[in-house]
């Protein structure tokens, strides 16, 4: 039975319909962690109120350093233990969904017997929350051992020891995981399901009821694990960055151009010499103008020029100075100081249509390698967002400055950043809240 959920959060904004429970089935050392990490941090972005519980969490509080033979599972203490800490993660699960408006929660755990599946679906059946489960399947020995050494050797359960003698404690766990290790299978046909085979190299979808199920296994159809960055830098100084005006569609300025003639220098100091890198473009003259020198590189990187990479649209502000804003319309001017993320300008955009319309660039990004973007100031703000899960009322506030080269790389649970100045003097187009300065 699906009760369909139709109300306002907080701050008055309609939430989802449904209310799920993703449900992560696996052994340990198969990305599930990530993976229930990678989802909060895409729905947060796209402000659908998302959070994982992790039974290892719940379970380190009265267990904080187990050996590996806690989770033999004719160890009746840690049998109890165990299903003491997955009842806490699932009853704190329960209480955000009634009590929080939460609409996605993640239950990080191995979930690894039909019996506990099962008790889970009651549960979640029992106070009206839809479950898809997750099952990550992987065998590729040498991939989980270094994944182990990855993020393993690291974890609070290993603190302090040493990091060969971490691995092969946690090899041992996984030994006894495996004994009692169910995969989903025939019998369990009524679940709603998606089955990751290493790594997405093949997908099992079984079930999948509604849009919002099916956002979150596109999402998951396109991770992948390959090492890579991505590079983001905003377009050289324009004509209209000079004078202080907003939008457009200018010429970049002869300083402008000196970005240009430096980027694919700049690229090249922080890119392997074999790396293969693509170069995405808005379709306004100044980005395009800024990665010409890029795309002529005897490299020969692709370009692909996006609509959805367009700066933000100031509709009838466009064109306008922050000061000849706050004359003309002073009443938007404060409008937008004071929710900036969610003011819409008169026949524009505000930052949330931003995000929705860059939802597929993320969704691309997720399945590419190497890619540089080349973009304006709100819409880098937007992507920045989304890899540093920055908060909704700080996002549009960051600074970018021009001629930087951004260069993030995902990490198992986190996103590396390192700043490449380009040495060529710009303007500042930052506005910081209240105030109409030109430059700053
Ligand atoms: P778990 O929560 O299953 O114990 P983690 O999320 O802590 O595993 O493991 C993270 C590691 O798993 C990272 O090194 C990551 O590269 C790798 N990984 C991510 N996704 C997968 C996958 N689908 N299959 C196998 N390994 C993966
Ligand atoms: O000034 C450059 C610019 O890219 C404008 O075209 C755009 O309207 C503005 O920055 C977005 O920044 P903010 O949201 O801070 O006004
Ligand atoms: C854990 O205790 O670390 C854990 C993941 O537990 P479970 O097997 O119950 O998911």
């Amino acid at each position: 039975m699906v009760t369909y959920y139709k109300k306002t959060n907080g701050e008055g904004v309609q939430v989802e319909d449904t209310r799920i429970a993703v449900i992560m089935v696996g052994l340990p050392a198969r990305g599930k962690s990530l993976i229930a990490q990678k989802v909060v941090r895409y729905l947060a972005w796209l402000s659908i109120s998302a959070k994982a519980f992790n039974v290892g969490s719940y379970r380190r509080a009265d267990t904080p350093q187990p050996t590996a033979d806690f989770f033999d599972t004719t160890n009746t203490d840690g049998e109890r233990l165990r299903h003491a800490a997955a009842e806490a993660a699932v009853a704190d699960m329960i209480k955000w969904f009634n009590n929080d408006y939460g609409v996605v929660a993640i239950l990080d755990a191995t979930n690894s017997t039909k019996a506990r599946r099962r008790w889970v679906k009651q549960r979640c059946d029992a106070n009206n929350i839809e479950t898809l489960y997750v099952e990550s399947k992987c065998d590729q020995e040498e991939l989980i051992m270094s994944n182990i050494m990855e993020v393993k050797t690291t974890s609070p359960d290993y603190k302090g020891q040493d990091p060969e003698a971490a691995a092969k404690d946690f090899r041992n766990r996984i030994r006894n995981y495996e004994k009692v290790y169910q995969t989903i299978d025939e019998d369990e046909k009524d679940l709603t399901y998606v089955k990751l085979i290493d790594v997405g190299g093949q997908v099992i979808i079984n079930q999948i009821k509604d849009y919002l199920q099916s956002r979150v296994v596109y999402y998951l159809m396109n991770l992948h694990i390959k090492p890579r960055s991505i590079w983001l830098s905003r377009h050289g100084e324009s004509n209209f960055n000079l004078e202080g005006k907003i939008g457009g569609d200018a010429d970049i300025s002869v300083r402008g151009e000196m970005y240009a003639k430096a980027l694919p220098d700049l690229v090249a100091s922080s890119v392997a010499p074999d790396q293969k890198l693509t170069i995405w473009t808005s379709t306004l003259k100044r980005t395009i103008q800024t990665a010409r020198f890029l795309a002529a590189s005897p490299k020969g990187y692709d370009k692909l020029e996006w609509k959805a990479l367009d700066e933000l649209d100031s509709g009838v502000c466009d064109g306008l100075t922050y000061q000849e804003i706050a004359d003309r319309y002073p009443e938007d001017f404060r409008a937008r100081d004071d929710d900036k993320y969610n003011y819409r300008y008169r026949g524009g955009e505000s930052y949330r249509d931003v995000v929705i319309r860059l939802e597929p660039i993320i969704m691309e990004l997720e399945r590419s390698e190497n890619i540089i973007i080349v973009t304006h100031q709100a819409v880098l703000r937007c992507i920045y967002a989304y890899y540093m899960n920055v908060p909704q009322e700080q996002s549009p506030w960051m600074e970018v400055p021009l001629h930087t080269l951004i260069k993030l790389t995902p990490r198992a649970y986190s996103t590396e950043e390192v700043r490449f100045k380009g040495n060529i003097p710009a303007v500042s187009t930052f506005r910081t809240k209240g105030s109409t300065a030109k430059h700053q």
